[in-house]
């Protein structure tokens, strides 16, 4: 019988006897025997494009449909006879014209009848957010036909229509002509939109037409939020894995992700529908679709930002097995392993390469160090093994030190997880992701999962995991502090286990309050604020204490699983010199707790706790209370090597203990 089992019969067998040792938990950490060193890579990012993450959210640009690609050419845009708009419908028309071939065919052709002003709004991704006194950079192309169209003024304008910031363009070409201008603004206002109105009469046609915060990250021009890059540098990522996610595999092997259409000239990126716009009928988003603004470049570029080691994850030639399932037949794999071949040129080849020209070209001679490569997202079954083997053994022979990340399908247990654990290990992959989307209950009971893992298998990243507060896909589950406290008991064994346990990831990363699809996720945002969730305030305490080594955290010579509901994980930290204990109380009362350090050296006289708690397990951040769980920090005094401390009911605890 497992050690849980026996202290949780002890427990209904000897209740008050219980109590009293509620009171006293000894946990020795011994930091003369680390165990392994903590990969830098342990605590990381998943990024995918769900819940408006790119589109509407990290990529700054606040036109929707910019270029007219939508299956309907004029979603997004609000014209005079539109019942959404009551201007004179007589003023003019617009109209979405093809012409010629390639990625980006649209246009807008507008015709203005009479001087009543025609006016075109665009609506943006659930409105626009505007900051006061923030400049905004407008660009679009243009050629002005018959030259009668004298001016075109733009302007932000609130709720109620009124103007928060303006400019005009007069356009003064008959051929196509970039114009860039920038506008302020001089109210914050969270749902602006931005109105285009023509001056003079005739026949003018535009594409591209995006506007920018000019207040990026890093200032780059056209780049991404600053503030969700922020929520990101905040964790300081170990890798940043894109674009997904199922959405590496498309719902059909037509609509999977291309990165070679991602990278490059941004009008000429193939926009493509989101898959997520019609995945969940309780949560149709029609007008979510891949513009690839942001694309591989930029995902580089975003790790290299953070410090993050880069893990792009590639179709294996199946489409996603929850929707058709489509297979690439066996003998026709070649041209999506040449695509493998050619990332790993773009990431990291020479820029007389093909692809490593290309690089270079979009301003990055030096080249990003790609080291790892996903092949399949949540695939199963031989299909995928099939599959799997031919990229692996292509790509190992090619690039034999590139370390090929495999899956394990969609969940943690059950015939196609114990079919794919058989398979790998006969292939001696080397790092496996496993998702577990289950409820708070699962993480606190597995916190002991690789306690008995098999040493000489594969390495484990946790590629997505998140507690379900109602059940997988919900539209009712919560980032609430149980699912968060559970999580971090989870992580604890995760950490413990950190020899085989080598990179970490919450799934997933971002959603727009207006426009999600998909829930919990770890950050959320509106058009102009964003937070974190109790799950993100977890992960960041785990990434930014990751020390170097692991040692061992014991209770009773056994390891912290969840006796008297404690769990516990400990590291040392070579750069600072400081021994990290994690401590998780998953009950409803206080626990005293005594930390002894053996084979430490003289330690500091004071401490660090960096304590996360509530004592309502259905608390939530949100965008009005966004700091609601959040950690504190406090100083301690402590003598010698040991320590005593209470921790609070439904908490997580980062003890930092500093060498003198
Ligand atoms: O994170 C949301 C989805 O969950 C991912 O796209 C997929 O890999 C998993 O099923």
């Amino acid at each position: 019988m497992k050690i849980k089992s026996l202290l949780l019969l002890f427990t209904l067998l000897f209740p008050s006897v219980i109590l009293s040792a509620q009171t006293q938990i000894q946990l020795t950490v011994d930091v003369s025997k680390p165990i392994a060193n903590i990969q830098p890579t342990m605590w990381g990012i998943f990024f995918e494009d769900i819940n408006f993450a790119a589109d509407g959210g990290i990529y700054a640009e606040m036109v929707k449909n910019r270029s007219f690609e939508f299956d309907e050419p004029l979603m997004g845009w609000i014209q005079p006879n539109s019942d959404r708009h009551s201007l004179n419908e007589n003023s003019g028309i617009a109209t979405v014209i093809m012409e010629g071939q390639g990625p980006n065919n649209h246009f807008i052709r507008i015709e203005v009848n009479n001087s009543d002003g025609y006016e075109l709004i665009n609506e943006g991704f659930r409105s626009m957010g505007v900051k006061a006194d923030n400049t905004y950079n407008l660009s679009f192309n243009a050629r002005n036909l018959s030259g009668g169209i004298t001016k075109i003024n733009f302007q932000l304008i609130d709720q109620n229509g009124q103007s928060i910031g303006e400019t005009c363009v007069s356009p003064n070409a008959e051929e196509w002509k970039t114009y860039e201008k920038s506008l302020t603004t001089d109210v914050t206002e969270e749902k602006a939109r931005l109105i285009l109105t023509f001056e003079g009469t005739g026949v003018i046609e535009m594409d591209m037409i995006s506007l920018f915060p000019e207040d990026t990250w890093m200032g780059r021009p056209k780049g991404l939020r600053k503030d969700l890059v922020q929520l990101l540098a905040d964790l300081d990522p170990g890798f940043l894995r894109f674009p997904g996610g199922c959405i590496v595999e498309g719902r059909t092997l037509d609509k999977r992700y291309q990165w070679k259409k991602t990278i490059g000239n941004i009008e000429d990126r193939e926009m493509i529908i989101n898959r997520w716009n019609t995945e969940f009928a309780h949560r149709l988003t029609p007008d979510y679709f891949q513009s690839f603004g942001l694309g591989f470049f930029e995902y580089f570029q975003l790790a290299e930002d953070l410090g993050a080691e880069p893990l792009p994850i590639l179709s294996c030639g199946m489409a996603c097995q929850f929707n058709t399932g489509e297979l690439v037949p066996m003998d026709e794999l070649d041209p999506y392993v040449q695509d493998a071949f050619d990332l790993i040129e773009f990431a990291n080849g020479q820029v007389t390469t093909h692809w490593g020209k290309k690089r270079a070209e979009m301003g990055h001679p030096q080249p990003f160090n790609l080291k790892y490569i996903g092949i399949g997202n949540e695939q199963w079954g031989p299909d995928y093994f099939d599959r799997l083997k031919v990229f692996t053994n292509a790509i190992k022979a090619k690039y034999p030190d590139i370390i090929i990340v495999s899956g394990t399908g969609p969940f943690p247990d059950g015939e196609y997880f114990e079919y794919a654990k058989k398979e790998l290990k006969i292939m001696n992959a080397e790092i496996v992701d496993e998702h577990y989307y289950r409820p708070p209950e699962w993480f606190l009971e597995n916190a002991d999962r690789y306690n008995s893992y098999d040493r000489d298998s594969y390495k484990i990243f946790a590629g997505e995991y998140a507690a379900q507060s109602v059940a997988i896909a919900s539209p009712d589950n919560k980032n609430n502090w149980q699912c968060a406290l559970s999580e971090a008991a989870y992580l604890t064994g995760l950490e413990r286990n950190a020899d085989v346990v080598y990179l970490t990831s919450y799934a997933p990363l971002f959603a727009h309050v207006d426009g999600w699809q998909w829930t919990p996720d770890l950050i959320w945002f509106d058009n102009l604020t964003s937070y974190g969730t109790p799950n993100y305030y977890v992960q960041k305490l785990f990434s930014t204490n990751r020390g170097t080594k692991l040692v061992p955290v014991t209770f009773d010579a056994q390891p912290l699983i969840g006796q008297y509901d404690v769990y516990a994980s400990s590291v040392f930290d070579e750069n600072s010199n400081e021994i990290i204990v994690k401590v998780v109380n998953s009950g409803s009362a206080d626990k005293s707790v005594n930390i002894s350090l053996k084979g430490a050296k003289k330690i500091k006289k004071e401490g660090v706790w960096h304590l996360l708690n509530s004592q309502e397990l259905t608390a939530v951040n949100s965008i009005e209370n966004p700091m609601e769980i959040a950690p504190i920090e406090k100083q301690f005094a402590i003598k010698g090597k040991k320590l005593s401390l209470t921790l609070p009911p439904y908490s997580l605890s980062v003890i930092k203990l500093a060498e003198d």
